[in-house]
């Protein structure tokens, strides 16, 4: 089940397609992580054209809505037979209810379903200030993710150091996906709370979210397998 999830963060259907080129003759093909930037600007068919060259999709646009809309618009994502997809645990366990029900296809399959808890951008006091949320972050993301659990989703996205809390309320089944990966050896650009794809593994993450660490190498090929033989092996 552990895999490496690619974050093909581009602005353009030639970007991504231009990427993903370099992976043609790759035995493995990547799970793709498609987000807001790329499907606003590419629309459905740049899902439905990777798809076509054979690589799984997490449509990553983190649904937050009343639960009839965001219902209906699971719908629509299952109906492009995406593997993986998500919303924002703050929609309530009503939401989260109703977006499987709109995913769930009349023969009984779906992608996977998980939940976003607290976004790692979001920090303990702008939480407890703004929001108005008095417990501590570690205790939001375990409820909420208790919540997803409840509403019968299959996991969380959370970072890496948040996934053993995870794991410990809901179980070593509830999947934990996580971002904020980086090699021992490199940059961490802007991302805060990070660790490495062999590190993730020890941890218990299901599958690890990697952006730039590959799409910015200077050979992504290398860099993915390098991923996957830290991570999934
Ligand atoms: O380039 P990098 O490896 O930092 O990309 C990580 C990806 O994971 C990005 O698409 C980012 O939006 C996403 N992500 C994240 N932290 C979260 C949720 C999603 O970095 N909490």
């Amino acid at each position: 089940m552990r895999d490496v999830i690619v974050a093909c963060d581009f602005s353009s259907a030639e970007e991504v397609l231009g990427f993903l080129d370099k992976f043609a003759e790759c035995e493995r093909k990547p799970f793709v992580k498609i987000g807001m930037e790329l499907y606003y600007a590419a629309g459905p068919e740049i899902v439905r054209e990777i798809k076509r060259r054979g690589h799984r999709i997490f449509l990553d646009l983190k649904l937050h809505d009343i639960p009839n809309t965001v219902k209906k618009t699971m719908r629509v994502l299952s109906n492009l037979d995406v593997d993986m997809t998500n919303l924002h645990a703050a929609g309530t366990i009503d939401m989260m209810k109703a977006a499987l029900e709109g995913l769930t296809r009349p023969d009984g399959t779906r992608p996977i379903l998980i939940a976003v808890t607290q976004l790692t951008s979001t920090s303990e006091e702008r939480m407890q200030k703004e929001l108005l949320i008095n417990a501590s972050i570690a205790d939001t993301i375990a409820h909420y993710a208790a919540n997803a659990k409840e509403a019968g989703l299959d996991g969380v996205v959370c970072s890496p150091l948040e996934a053993s809390i995870v794991k410990e309320k809901c179980g070593a089944e509830f999947i934990a996906v996580t971002p904020g990966i980086r090699f021992a050896d490199a940059a961490k650009d802007d991302q805060v709370r990070i660790t490495t794809p062999a590190r993730a593994k020890e941890i218990g993450s299901d599958f690890i979210v990697v952006g730039r660490p590959i799409t910015a190498a200077e050979d992504p090929v290398a860099a993915y397998n390098r991923c996957v033989e830290e991570f999934v092996y």
